[in-house]
């Protein structure tokens, strides 16, 4: 059998997830909740705390071995991340907070470089709040707009008006690569293949993608892809900015300071390379760190593994709670990843999750930074229930009876 047929021990995989062991409220804790934030395994745990314990200090700076040290196990953990994405160089790998600072740091730096008045920046509709508020702000500081690209009801962008979307005055195209609230993963390649077409560069929000897909920036030709540590085993105060190299060359540095200059007198500044050149200041050195342990247990476990066990649990979940009557899932697209929205007839979201962490299922409920979404679904907020590889069959059951409970509490 080859190794991508294999199942994943999921029974050995959840001894490294302690948090897996608790009860709450009386019952054993089912974690339905990895799109806000994945659970590290023991490994990443491990090896930030030995950082900490043994190995502390800061980077780039200094002689001293354990400078040397700490550097070389930070840069090592950039060339994890590098070769996770298929990036070509690490240059091309900033270290961020996250998701949302990588996109804030494009917007302050590419975007104001190249954003004037009357341009146009072209979005998804179904973007996160990372990928709106920054170009909104953008779009006010500068005199440009905003241009939207549709979706139908299941949840999947309507790409035929893309061309006509598409203006002279286009100067970046902001695109979700899988929707945290619908668990949409939407077609990249070709959009951003359509977008060079006509010059425009496009920017990939990958979140919730890097978890459950195998991603190549090289692939899919991006300009810039972005994504959190803490959605992907690791840390939180994390996250990664790929841009393409001579993008980022171009680009002036955003936040000034120690680190990320060449030389500096009271006359002029002269700054490095990237990514120096974005890193001011000490960096979450033991977040990066952890963030390259991640990503060695989730290579270990085989990336084309995690997607088919966690698409066996989406297509069980959602064969399950279709049966459910009054229960309405939002994302019905064709691809899908392992996430879940739903909403049911006369109970609001808040309600529905308040009872199911009385049943230890621990789920989001609300608008999941995604209003936009939220408005074009016509609801206030939903349930979303998400599946990562540590999740079982017999924890989908949870949540469907649960749900059913609940249903029969509101009758
Ligand atoms: N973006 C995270 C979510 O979808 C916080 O829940």
């Amino acid at each position: 059998m080859s190794t991508l047929l294999q199942p994943l021990d999921v029974t050995a995989i959840r001894k490294d997830f302690p948090l897996l062991s608790r009860v709450l409220h009386g019952k054993p804790v089912v974690y339905l909740d990895s799109a806000v934030s994945g659970q590290m395994p023991l490994p990443v745990i491990e090896r930030m705390s030995k950082y900490e314990r043994d190995e502390h200090t800061n980077v780039h700076r200094g002689v001293s071995t354990l400078s040397q040290e700490a550097t070389d196990f930070f840069e090592a953990a950039r060339e994890k991340v590098r070769k996770f994405i298929g990036a070509g160089s690490i240059k091309e790998i900033v270290w961020t907070r996250g998701t949302t600072e990588a996109i804030n740091l494009v917007a302050q730096t590419f975007g104001r470089m190249t954003v004037k008045a009357g341009d146009e920046i072209l979005l998804s509709a179904m973007e996160h709040h990372a990928n709106i508020v920054p170009w909104q702000m953008l779009a006010e500081e500068k005199g440009a707009t905003l241009k939207v690209i549709p979706m139908n009801n299941a949840g999947e962008l309507i790409l035929d008006s893309l061309d006509e979307l598409i203006t002279d005055r286009t100067k970046l195209l902001g695109l979700i690569h899988v929707s945290n609230v619908l668990g949409t993963v939407n077609p990249v390649k070709q959009i951003i293949a359509r977008a060079h077409a006509r010059g425009v560069p496009v920017l990939v929000d990958g979140a919730q993608a890097v978890p459950h897909l195998r991603v190549d920036v090289r692939d899919l030709d991006a300009d810039f892809y972005v994504f959190s540590g803490h959605k992907l085993s690791g840390p939180t105060g994390i996250g990664v900015l790929y841009g393409r190299l001579e993008l980022l060359e171009a680009m002036p540095p955003w936040h000034g300071g120690g680190s990320m200059i060449r030389n500096v007198t009271w006359e002029k500044t002269t700054y490095l390379g990237a990514p120096a050149k974005f890193e001011a200041g000490t960096p979450a050195i033991a977040a990066a760190i952890g963030l390259g342990a991640a990503i060695d247990y989730l290579t270990e476990l085989g990336l084309d593994r995690i997607a088919a066990y966690e698409h066996d649990l989406l297509a069980h979940a959602t064969e399950r709670l279709e049966r459910i009557p009054g229960l309405r899932i939002l994302g019905t697209a064709k691809e899908k990843a392992s996430v879940i929205s739903f909403v049911v007839e006369g109970i609001h979201p808040h309600d529905m999750g308040s009872l199911l962490d009385g049943d230890g299922v621990v789920v989001r409920a609300g608008h999941h930074c995604a209003q936009p979404v939220m408005t074009r679904f016509n609801v206030p907020a939903t349930t979303r229930a998400s599946f990562a590889y540590f999740n079982t069959r017999d924890e989908v059951d949870v949540l469907v009876s649960s749900i059913i409970k609940a249903i029969e509490l509101f009758k």
